[in-house]
């Protein structure tokens, strides 16, 4: 390999270390390369990076039980440094191939800035015993073992999709598995998804085509550099779910409501398009964090869209003295639904978070009956029943003076990139 070349796979090494070890803290590894990579100019060295650490994500407890089972001793042992080098270089030579000696010597001159280098010594010692591994090759009868070892999902996951999918399991989870489209939802203040669709053509040279569940989205071909783009700092459209938005749209065209209070509202994708879509409507956003309303604030702002009346608050605890014709409670929850964006998810979610989740929903159902005239609507982009149709069944049986109108569950497909879950309750 050429000597620029090696710089440029060492460079490249190094920010997945970087990036791996800081989505171990973050348990989310968007946020993760977004830190690491906000200052790096070398284009290639970052799309390398990017694509190795999600790649790393994505396989990330079946790498760590590779490493322990190699090494004979817990990961917890090494410094959060060695467990990324490790991490970084299990997957490189067990699913690119890359010999150990190279990838070494290629990473060594970013190491020695930051630590000793002797570190590489460890990084090349286990790195040998994981040469050894014998990788099962389960068959696809033992799904357990063959989702774990082929598709990387830990085991408990599949057993509650299991229950789910039946027979279809192990094609929703190769599909998980799968880059998701980006879909674009035009700003239709500024520009409408027709008009935006040629300019990026033109422009860019994006392909994509208009959505078929929502004619202000395009789906888009490829996952092309769009955030980078002038349009979208300049607000001519934001990225959004086709899936969702025409939820959004659905509510608007068909329901009747001259307000909306979006009680889990932060970072404001779907609020914002309620106040696109609805010149008049009065919009109340609502979250617990102020972090992220602030956040739901500069998306307005880019899309020059007036500001919603904006509360920090817990929504199971409302302070309101009158109700609401509309509440969207679009819950915190599992994101199993949205494990193809999110690949780490499956690994930092742990089976026991379900309930907590199903619980807080439960309080935030409870609490914000009483402060809607109208219509009460629940979503999450979960795919676990106990948050979705078990949780709305049993506030229906509490609750006889709400009837379900209507309620839809997208589950992963090719055609849709995110699972999505809504029920639209009305006020008896
Ligand atoms: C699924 S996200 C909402 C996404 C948002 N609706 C959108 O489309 O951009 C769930 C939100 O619920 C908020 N949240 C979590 N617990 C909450 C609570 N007890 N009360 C109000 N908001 C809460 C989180 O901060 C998070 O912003």
């Amino acid at each position: 390999m050429k000597k620029e070349n090696i710089k440029l796979y060492g460079k490249a090494l190094y920010l997945a270390t970087r990036i791996v070890e800081l989505t171990e803290k973050t348990a989310d590894v968007n946020l993760a390369r977004e830190q690491i990579l906000k200052n790096e100019t070398n284009y290639k060295a970052k799309a390398i990076a990017t694509a190795i650490s999600y790649e790393i994500a994505r396989r990330w407890g079946v790498l760590r039980k590779i490493i322990v089972l190699s090494q004979k001793e817990p990961l917890n042992k090494s410094s959060s440094l060695l467990r990324a080098l490790l991490m970084v270089g299990t997957y490189e030579l067990l699913f690119s191939k890359k010999k150990i000696n190279f990838m070494a010597k290629a990473i060594e001159p970013y190491i020695k800035k930051i630590t000793n280098i002797k570190i590489l010594n460890r990084f090349k010692w286990v790195l040998n015993r994981v040469l050894e591994f014998n990788y099962p090759n389960p068959s696809k009868e033992d799904v357990l073992e063959y989702a774990f070892w082929k598709l990387f999902f830990p085991k408990w996951m599949t057993q509650k999709f299991l229950e789910l999918y039946k027979e279809n399991t192990l094609k929703i989870l190769e599909i998980l598995n799968t880059d998701a489209p980006i879909t674009l939802r035009a700003n239709i203040k500024k520009i409408s998804a027709k008009k935006l669709l040629e300019l990026l053509k033109e422009k860019y040279g994006f392909e994509g085509e208009i959505s078929k569940l929502d004619d202000n989205f395009i789906v888009l071909k490829k996952s092309y550099p769009v955030v980078n783009i002038e349009e979208f700092q300049k607000g001519f459209f934001t990225i959004q779910d086709d899936v969702v938005g025409s939820f959004i749209r659905k509510l608007c065209e068909n329901f009747e409501f001259k307000n909306v209070l979006d009680a889990c509202a932060a970072p404001g994708r779907k609020t914002s398009y309620f106040s696109s879509l609805k010149e008049n409507l009065k919009v109340f956003a609502s979250d617990v964090s102020y972090r992220r309303l602030k956040a739901l604030k500069r998306l307005y702002k880019t899309l020059s869209l007036p500001l919603p009346y904006l509360l920090v608050l817990d929504a199971r605890k409302m302070p309101f003295k009158k109700s609401f014709d509309l509440i969207l409670l679009d819950v915190p929850c599992t994101g199993t639904g949205t494990l193809r964006k999110h690949p780490e998810r499956r690994w930092f979610l742990k089976e026991e978070d379900i309930e907590k989740k199903v619980n807080i929903q439960k309080e935030i159902l409870n609490e914000s009956k009483d402060y809607t005239s109208k219509y009460l609507v629940y979503s999450t982009c979960s795919l676990f029943k106990e948050e979705n149709e078990n949780q709305i069944k049993e506030f229906l049986e509490k609750n006889k003076n709400f009837k379900l109108i209507e309620e839809k569950r997208f589950d992963p497909s090719l055609e849709y990139k995110t699972g999505f879950y809504y029920a639209i309750m009305e006020k008896i």
